[in-house]
């Protein structure tokens, strides 16, 4: 059985390392961290599967090329990808599937987007409607910050193209989860639930990034949780997907907000989430291929299983991320690291160099440490982090230690 994963981050790092236990690996095109990078493009090689990570190549269309020259693929065709490549679309679907979420309005005009946000009250969300890598989510509870926000988006100033159409939101409080679901077309199973810090620093302050850390299981939530955010969100937004004629093969990944008056979707992503996955993926006890095979062949028949070993990813970042990043810094201390017992490193921005390797991007690399309880994987995850260092680093010191902060109370 030969798997090739699509895409370059940590992410695809983690993909590559689970499907590895059971299966022959590619990985295009990879990044010099992950063993088994290869040039070669996606369209010459021949595999029994292929699994894209990242959301672009699925909003392009990538999946539906693959599958058009008889490929067996996991990650959605652009038609279902549109959800997470437009968000005005994804809250369409969630308001017919008729799931739970934050009031909204989508806009393209200065003028009544100033006017919605003033009918709106303390916390006020402005999104794009397109794709920006994480970082197109303001959430404010100052109102002229809010309409100069609008202003730079909608210009084209802040995200271009991507940001000339807007979704505005009321602010919703409360702890948020990331649960994804694989889907098969016609069905899906839950992975385990993670939380996913997506602030830049402590205490969650500074900007939003693409994530700066994560951790599963995550102890406030239930089994009956999660069986009940699929009753009310995945599986009737599968059922609509269906009813549109778009059969979903891949990660339905939902973002989601505990508020006062129950789970609440933040937003849905078409693909595996980048650091969760380098928390989940570990803990799974089910053959990660055959879980993948089942969802891309439309035949997914059983829950995948969790160990109750607990995983802390802590996102090491370089300097200025996540607004533009330095690069060419050697990292030093990571052969130390590399020899912890229960410590796994995910490469994501990274070029080789002599001696190791130097940082090539925003997100350099993610540390997971496993540990039979939270704390105990925090601990250590946190002594390899310590030994990792590089001129400007960025790092998170409170990833899954506040539990205050993001419990349930
Ligand atoms: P999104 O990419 O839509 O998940 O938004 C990124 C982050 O912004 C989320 O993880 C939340 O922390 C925050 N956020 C998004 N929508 C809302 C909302 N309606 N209320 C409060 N915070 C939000
Ligand atoms: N960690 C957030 C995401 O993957 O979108």
């Amino acid at each position: 059985m030969k798997v090739c994963v699509v895409g370059s981050g940590g992410r695809e790092h983690a993909l590559a390392h689970v499907l590895a236990r059971t299966a022959e690996v590619i990985v295009t095109p990879g990044n010099p961290g992950i063993p088994f990078s290869t040039n070669q493009p996606v369209k010459e090689i021949e595999a029994d599967l292929f699994v894209i990570g990242p959301e672009q190549p699925l909003v392009e269309g990538l999946a539906d090329e693959l599958r058009k020259q008889g490929k067996l693929v996991f990650g959605p065709n652009a038609d279902g990808a549109k959800i997470e490549g437009s968000k005005s679309w994804m809250k369409e679907i969630l308001v017919e599937s008729g799931v739970p979420t934050a009031r909204h309005g989508v806009f393209t005009e200065k003028e009544a987007a100033f006017d919605f946000l003033q009918n709106l009250s303390d916390l006020y969300v402005i999104k794009t409607d397109g794709l920006a890598a994480g970082k197109g989510v303001l959430v404010t509870s100052d109102l002229v910050e809010a309409r100069q926000a609008v202003s730079e988006y909608l210009s084209g100033k802040a995200f271009g193209t991507a940001g000339k159409r807007i979704v505005i939101e009321e602010g919703l409080t409360g702890p948020e989860i990331s649960l994804l679901a694989v889907c098969d077309g016609q069905t899906a199973v839950p992975l385990a639930p993670a939380q996913d810090f997506k602030r830049l620093k402590d205490q969650d302050e500074g900007p939003n990034t693409g994530g700066m850390g994560a951790y599963s299981p995550v102890p406030f939530v239930e089994e009956n949780l999660v069986e009940r955010i699929m009753d009310i969100a995945v599986m009737p937004t599968l059922e609509t997907l269906k009813r549109k004629g778009i059969d979903y093969r891949g990660v339905l990944y939902c973002g989601l907000m505990i508020t006062p008056d129950g789970p609440k979707v933040l937003e849905y992503n078409a693909r595996f989430g980048d650091p969760e996955t380098q928390v989940v993926l570990p803990r799974l006890e089910t053959d990660l291929v055959e879980l993948l095979l089942g969802a891309a062949s439309g035949s997914l028949n059983s829950n995948p299983i969790f160990s109750n070993e607990a995983a802390v990813a802590v996102v090491c970042a370089s300097e200025s991320y996540p607004e533009n990043s330095r690069t060419g810094d050697f990292i030093d201390g990571l052969s130390q690291v590399q020899e912890m017992k229960g410590i796994d490193i995910f490469f994501s921005g990274v070029r080789k160099t002599n001696n190791g390797f130097a940082t090539d991007g925003g997100r350099v690399l993610t540390i997971t440490g496993m540990g039979p309880t939270l704390e105990k994987a925090r601990d250590l995850t946190y002594e390899a982090v310590s030994q990792i260092s590089w001129p400007g680093m960025q790092k998170r010191e409170d990833i899954a230690s506040n539990f205050d902060l993001y419990k349930d109370e």
